[in-house]
């Protein structure tokens, strides 16, 4: 049976506690950081729950007041990992976001995340910018989705 992956919108204390379990991410955010980002601006907070529990989260906003949406952070408990978790949370931002009149999702990521940018290749995202940085792997590249697809 195709495992159980439930959506809610959140409180950004239920993304500070999720963002505590992704090894990757060194001294995770706490909540001010967070709320410093995203003042004024709309947001999608979101967490994915498999079984009520927390599995992973995003975190996006209206960073560049331009007709597109900035999904600026992602993670999925590695507990929790291959099982569609992200897929899911995109799905859900594609579609908030277009209902919200967006016409892009832009995101930004690293050169040595391999698992996300295996994800922004499969499912639709074009390459904008890279900017450098001494070591490679930590080159962040932009990158881009329409969200309205041109025949
Ligand atoms: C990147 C990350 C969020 C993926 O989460 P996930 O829930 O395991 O991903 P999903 O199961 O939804 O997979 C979605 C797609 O991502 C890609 N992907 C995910 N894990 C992968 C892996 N180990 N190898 C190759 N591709 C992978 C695939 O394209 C996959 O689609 P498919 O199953 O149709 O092939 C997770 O690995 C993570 O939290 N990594 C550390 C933090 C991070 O890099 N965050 C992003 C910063 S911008």
């Amino acid at each position: 049976m195709a495992i159980k992956i439930k959506i809610k919108e959140v409180s950004i204390e239920e993304v500070v506690k999720v963002n505590t379990t992704i090894i990757e991410f060194d001294s995770p955010y706490q909540k001010d950081h967070f709320e410093e980002r995203y003042k004024d601006r709309e947001k999608l907070i979101i967490v994915a729950y498999i079984d009520d529990k927390p599995a992973g989260y995003i975190v996006g906003y209206d960073k560049f007041s331009d007709g597109s949406f900035y999904c600026w952070m992602a993670g999925v408990n590695p507990s929790f990992r291959s099982k569609g978790v992200l897929k899911t949370l995109m799905d859900y931002e594609d579609k908030w976001a277009k209902e919200k009149g967006y016409k892009k999702i832009r995101i930004k990521t690293r050169n040595n995340r391999r698992e996300m940018l295996f994800y922004l290749v499969k499912y639709g995202f074009f390459f904008t910018e890279v900017t450098q940085h001494p070591n490679i792997k930590d080159n962040r590249i932009l990158l881009e989705k329409e969200l309205y697809v041109k025949k």
